[in-house]
């Protein structure tokens, strides 16, 4: 028939993992041991405690009404509790907080809230691709990219910022692809900027309890109450499927956050959200609980594994302080070959160009697999390096 996409899905660039997916599925229909170290989605399983309550909460019945699209009073204050232990940030549930059904959606939906046809939004290259395709472009604004750059420590530097600001500006520490976590003097600089430029600063702290040594990673609301950050539980509590997270901050912005998203949802089911709740409450202060911790470690020496291997067959790559991703650069330069080849080891893993232009060079290991399949991995890309 002839259907045409609207003209803000085909701006959309091609889909660089859906070839690498293709082949992946393909190999393991023929029965191929593939390893993967392509997705950043916990192999381990959620907490004990964390299952129950989502069982208990499931079998009543009343749990599987509509939501508030805002989130459950009773949600929000467990965000609202958790904000304060464990970053001494202190929120209105009710006008400062917004449950999500997942953090992706509310990074998106913040978009369409705020950007008008044309306008600039700044994003972080390379990125999780969500804030220039899922936000920017599908509302219809301008991406507009700034680098991060390994001489820098992988920072955001003002300088490389447009003087007169954006809508918008999505920043994402301990970032993923790189596994960086943000200096205290880039969180204050882009603040000032933000607040200068009159520019909205969306921060994405999705992977602020994942974090390895001594290493505790800030909110951006410790440094400016203008703006908005996004939380997930999904990697904390090993829960990516049950897609639950919240949004906090600016009470304007998570006004117009909430006003698209009761237009377009209804809130995360209620069982999810007082399963979030309990979770959220395990917190006894702002160290991690035991269940979160155990998990933690178990990355950390994962990652040790990882990185060490890859020295050892001559990939150069540093231990990073917080994510479960490693990111390096691939002798040649080019992501793309060196993932094929890696895929023909059976061995996945993402390249770095799927991540914008800055990202090529580089590719990204996620430490979501056992030890054991870890050095197994490694045994195998010594072939191909
Ligand atoms: C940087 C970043 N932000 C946000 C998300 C989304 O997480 P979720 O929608 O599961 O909360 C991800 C998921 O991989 C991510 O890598």
């Amino acid at each position: 028939m002839g259907f045409e996409y609207s003209e803000r899905v085909r701006r959309l660039p091609p889909y660089l993992f859906a070839e690498i997916e293709r082949e992946v599925t393909e190999k393991k229909r023929a029965g191929a041991d593939v390893i993967n170290l392509g997705i950043g989605d916990p192999d381990l399983a959620p907490p004990k405690f964390v299952l129950r309550a989502l069982a208990r909460e499931a079998r009543n019945p009343k749990n599987h009404n509509y939501s508030l699209s805002q989130g459950e009073p009773e949600f929000r204050e467990a965000c609202g509790r958790w904000m304060k232990k464990r970053f001494g940030v202190e929120v209105d549930p009710q006008k400062e907080i917004v449950g999500l059904i997942g953090s992706k959606e509310g990074l998106a939906n913040l978009a369409r809230a705020f950007v008008n046809p044309g306008e600039k939004v700044l994003v972080p290259d390379p990125a999780y691709p969500v804030y220039a395709q899922g936000a920017a472009i599908l509302s219809d604004g301008t991406p507009v990219y700034f680098p991060l750059l390994e001489e820098d420590g992988f920072q955001a530097r003002v300088e490389q910022l447009l003087p007169s600001g954006a809508r918008l500006l999505y920043l994402n520490y301990p970032n993923n692809p790189t596994g960086a976590v943000a200096a205290r003097e880039t969180l204050e600089a882009i603040a000032e900027y933000c607040e200068e430029t009159r520019t909205i600063l969306c921060y994405d702290n999705a992977y602020c309890e994942l974090t390895f040594d001594d290493y505790r990673a800030p909110s951006m609301l410790e440094f400016t109450r203008n703006a908005i950050e996004f939380h997930s539980l999904s990697k904390t509590f090993c829960v990516t499927g049950d897609r639950i997270g919240f949004a906090v901050g600016n009470a304007e912005l998570i006004d117009g956050l909430r006003k698209v998203k009761s237009q377009v949802d209804s809130g995360p089911p209620v069982y999810v959200q007082k399963m979030a709740a309990e979770a959220l409450d395990s917190y006894g202060g702002a160290g991690r609980p035991n269940e979160v911790e155990k998990r933690v470690r178990e990355y950390a020496r994962r990652r040790k594994i990882l990185v060490g291997g890859l020295n050892k067959i001559g990939l150069r790559t540093k231990l990073p302080l917080a994510t479960f991703y490693v990111w390096t650069r691939v002798p040649g330069g080019n992501s793309v070959e060196f993932t094929k080849k890696a895929l023909q080891a059976n061995v996945v893993v993402t390249p770095g160009a799927g991540f914008g232009q800055a990202g090529e060079g580089y590719v990204r290991f996620a430490v979501t697999q056992p030890k054991e399949r870890i050095k197994e991995a490694i045994e195998r890309l010594a072939g191909v390096v």
